[in-house]
């Protein structure tokens, strides 16, 4: 199915065309970090929604943030809550507005989301799964909201609202299935998974057993979803691709180097590489972690160098086998962000120690890129950001916004908020890194999509099919021979992991200057500087599974602002 362009309207679009930039933060070499605001939640868990509003969130037990409910509204009542169980009047979640760079109070979280996980619907809507104490079976809903609805728009949750989790879900993963639905994989003594939403689960509403986890790590699991519908999952340094349809393991890899755990609390990180179009093939990043001993060392407050490797493995290939690489510093607790131009960010964290309270001393260095197309040795380049960025320790997170850069959330290595006498006090920042892409020196080349629409209003944003084309209309001043597109699947980021983060380069034709837009029997030249791309989306949901994704044109390695698309 094509969309559909309507000439008339087009018009318009075509003239605003006329100059391509968009406004770019103060560049620097190597990227820039601004600050954005105190939210007044660290931002243990983060995610964007369609809407390009984020919803960050924090756990609820620990007593009052720095963000108090707006007047009027009943505090948060939770006889099971350990800190205030007489009642908490402050917010602990946020909606942050990316585009007015303003956020809201969220309310309606009752019990506690501690060390959960998430994922988002087809419809766009995000799901939080789990958490600790009251909260460990609990999954509670937050909707896109549209900005006319601000005022009653909110989680769903209720007090004495049942379990709906068949077992506590405290440190697991989850990830969006071909279906629609998600699987949740893992948790504090949890060598299972089970799936969401229960009713319409073609699995069932109970709990399966996963004994690799049992084997290895059931914190935090790294887990992508393979191309061949099976799931990789990565613990501490071993690897399965499961079947979680049958509960088959159906391959073990070799073991990740010399025994040294790369999943939480020896938190590395790890992403999907980005998928080729019409992939044969998938290849997964796993960097950081932490020596053997670790946190035992951290236990007795002895923090261990954090590792300086990375293994890359082709998931797909008969004879996998790790290739280990080294990153320009170590570290541990990082995040791993894709980015629109098939690079990976590698940033925040701490070059010692392990996750948990007070076990890290050293901040990691800044932002490194990993470029995954370029020859072994040449891949990594440690950036040195204009401005300063505050640490990032345990219980940070990050995340690609839409236009390019990446949000940075949390940090809060304590059992409470602590703001004095500590060494990394409780961040309620968040902040963006910048990439050099963003710089004005970029603009020149920096394509910009007229069509369809970049609108963050769900009414217009452009909806496809598995299998369709979607033609595009973008400006460049300058543009190269290596033009691409690629959509990006918005992450739940927590705990070092980008949960459901994935990357698809599409087979894209441009239509070069002085070509025609052909839509029906309308025939009309393309103004200078203007290029039709068709592009070809993914044909299976095993490549990308149904809702929203970010679609970027790539003129080099320069993206474009990203526009929503919404795949089914
Ligand atoms: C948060 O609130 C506490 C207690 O009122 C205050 O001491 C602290 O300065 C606030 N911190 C920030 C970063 O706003």
């Amino acid at each position: 199915m094509k969309m559909k362009l309507r000439s008339l309207h087009l018009v318009p679009l075509l003239l605003v065309l006329a100059c391509c930039g968009i406004i770019s933060p103060a560049s620097g070499a190597g990227g820039s970090w601004k600050f954005l605001q105190n939210v007044g939640v660290s931002g243990m868990h983060m995610q964007l929604l369609h809407n390009d509003r984020v919803i960050l969130f924090d756990r609820t037990n620990f007593g009052r943030s720095n963000l108090s409910f707006p007047a009027g509204t009943p505090c948060r009542a939770n006889p099971k809550d350990l800190a205030l169980p007489q009642g908490d009047c402050t917010a602990h979640a946020v909606e942050y507005n990316v585009r007015d760079n303003t956020f809201r109070p969220l309310v309606h979280i009752v019990t506690d989301t501690w060390c959960s996980s998430g994922y988002v619907t087809p419809d766009g809507t995000l799901v939080q799964t789990g958490g600790w104490n009251d909260g460990y079976r609990k999954v509670r809903l937050m909707p896109a909201c549209t900005g006319t609805d601000d005022a009653t728009c909110d989680w769903s949750e209720r007090l004495n609202d049942p379990d709906v989790l068949a077992a506590d879900r405290w440190y697991a993963t989850n990830q969006r299935l071909p279906d629609g639905t998600a699987i949740i994989v893992g948790g504090l003594g949890q060598a299972t998974y089970e799936f969401y939403p229960k009713p319409t689960s073609a699995f069932g509403p109970g709990t399966f057993a996963l004994p690799f986890l049992g084997q290895t790590n059931t914190l935090y699991p790294f887990v992508h979803l393979n191309i061949d519908g099976n799931l990789f999952i990565f613990a501490n340094n071993r690897a399965v691709l499961f079947d979680y349809r049958t509960g088959q393991t159906v391959r073990t890899y070799p073991t990740l180097g010399n025994g040294e755990p790369r999943t939480n609390p020896e938190a590395g990180s790890s992403v999907l590489l980005p998928l080729k179009p019409d992939p044969t093939e998938a290849e997964v990043l796993v960097c950081g972690g932490a020596p053997v001993g670790a946190n035992a060392d951290a236990q007795r407050g002895v923090f261990d160098p954090a590792l300086t490797t990375c293994g890359r493995i082709k998931i797909t290939d008969p004879a996998a086998a790790w290739a280990v690489e080294t990153m320009p510093s170590p570290r541990v607790m990082g995040d791993m962000i894709t980015l629109p131009n098939g690079e990976v960010a590698i940033l925040n964290g701490a070059r010692d120690g392990v996750g948990g309270w007070e076990f890290a001393k050293t901040p990691a260095d800044g932002p490194v890129i990993y470029r995954p197309g370029n020859a072994p040795g040449a891949r990594f380049e440690a950036q040195n950001p204009a401005g300063s960025p505050r640490p990032r320790m345990y219980h940070s997170s990050a995340l690609l916004l839409r236009d390019g850069r990446v949000l940075v959330g949390g940090s809060n290595p304590h059992q409470f908020y602590v703001f004095d006498g500590v060494q990394f006090p409780t961040e309620l920042s968040v902040e963006a890194f910048s990439p050099d892409y963003l710089d004005a020196a970029n603009d020149a080349r920096r394509p910009k999509i007229a069509f369809p629409s970049s609108s963050s209003t769900g009414q217009q944003q452009a909806r496809v099919k598995y299998g369709s084309s979607l033609t595009l209309l973008f400006g460049a001043k300058d543009l190269g021979p290596d033009v691409s597109v690629t959509m990006v699947a918005p992450s739940f980021t927590t705990h070092t992991f980008a949960q459901g983060q994935r990357l698809l380069f599409l087979q894209t034709q441009v239509d070069r200057p002085h070509g025609y837009l052909v839509n029906g029997k309308h025939k009309m030249p393309l103004p200078h500087g203007v290029f039709q791309a068709t592009v070809q989306m993914p044909a299976r949901p095993e490549l990308a599974p149904p809702g929203y994704y970010m679609l970027f044109v790539v003129n080099g390695r320069i993206p474009s602002e990203g526009i929503w698309v919404h795949i089914s």
